[in-house]
């Protein structure tokens, strides 16, 4: 078998099923999130693996609480007061109830959608838990369409304690790591921040089995097709993949979809 035909649907939207099951949906849908949690929201191939690698420099053990629903929970700061951190690519609607009613820090992290979609791309052909047809701007991927997760978590920022950040900033600009330290309340030293940006830089992550994927099994990802830490630096890797055709195409939708947004991706042009 070369691919694991595994989809669940959810609300519409059709997930992994080996990382969604019913059973975790449902689970996930009476999950109860506490007022000093802190959730990372991303749409899939968005850095996730990165920002969560980071937070967990400064922000240690241990962790008591898990929904398996969220994936990558991760134990999150106990020592500064923060229970949990999840990790979630699920759209803003899929969320449980407790998540709305609670005063849950959210960290929202974007990524150039052209870059998004070819890390993608690159992540379908080695993955063999994602479904069989490649994704495209089209809502059948997996997690729904990037536009709606986007906006949708966007439309909540006046009601939720959110932090919103880029693939491109927290790659490339110095001080976005001691922003978000700032905002979380644990406040990080020059001299720290710049050891986490060495420990994680793409070279030090992509070597780090820990972090880099490598350990989990080929029945899952394929790592003679690619590795999951693939390019990383690559802030407007989508021009070496797009054709004029499919630009002008990506362009069109992207101009109809985001004409009320003010969200600006650097290397999107
Ligand atoms: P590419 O496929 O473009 O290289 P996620 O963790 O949300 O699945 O996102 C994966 C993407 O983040 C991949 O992008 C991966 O290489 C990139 N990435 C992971 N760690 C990184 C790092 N330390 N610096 C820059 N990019 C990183």
């Amino acid at each position: 078998m070369d691919r694991m035909e595994v989809t669940e649907t959810f609300a519409g939207i059709s997930l992994p099923g080996h990382l969604h099951t019913e059973e975790s949906l449902r689970f996930a849908s009476s999950f109860q999130f506490q007022d000093t949690d802190v959730v990372i929201v991303t749409y899939p191939k968005s850095g996730k693996t990165s920002l969560l690698h980071r937070l967990c420099c400064w922000v240690p053990p241990p962790c008591s609480r898990h929904n398996p629903e969220l994936e990558g929970t991760a134990p999150l700061g106990a020592g500064q007061g923060r229970a949990c951190g999840h990790c979630s690519c699920l759209r803003v609607c899929l969320t449980p109830m407790s998540f709305v009613c609670s005063r849950s820090q959210v960290i929202y992290m974007a990524r150039n959608p052209k870059d998004v979609a070819v890390s993608f791309y690159h992540f379908h052909k080695m993955a063999r838990v994602t479904s069989e047809s490649q994704p495209s701007l089209l809502s059948a991927v997996q997690y729904g369409s990037w536009f709606d997760h986007v906006k949708g978590w966007l439309s909540q920022r006046a009601e939720l304690d959110l932090f919103y950040i880029t693939y491109e900033d927290l790659h490339q600009l110095g001080r976005s790591v001691e922003r978000l330290a700032d905002w979380l309340g644990c406040p990080l030293q020059p001299e720290e921040s710049r050891a986490i940006q060495q420990h994680c830089s793409f070279s030090s992550m992509r070597e780090n089995t820990m972090v880099n994927y490598t350990l989990i099994p080929c029945e899952i990802m394929d790592h003679s097709r690619g590795r999951f830490m693939r390019k990383g630096t690559g802030v407007g890797d989508w021009r070496d993949h797009f054709t004029p055709v499919q630009n002008m195409h990506f362009h069109k939708i992207y101009q109809e979809e985001m004409q009320d947004s003010s969200l600006r991706f650097r290397g999107l042009m």
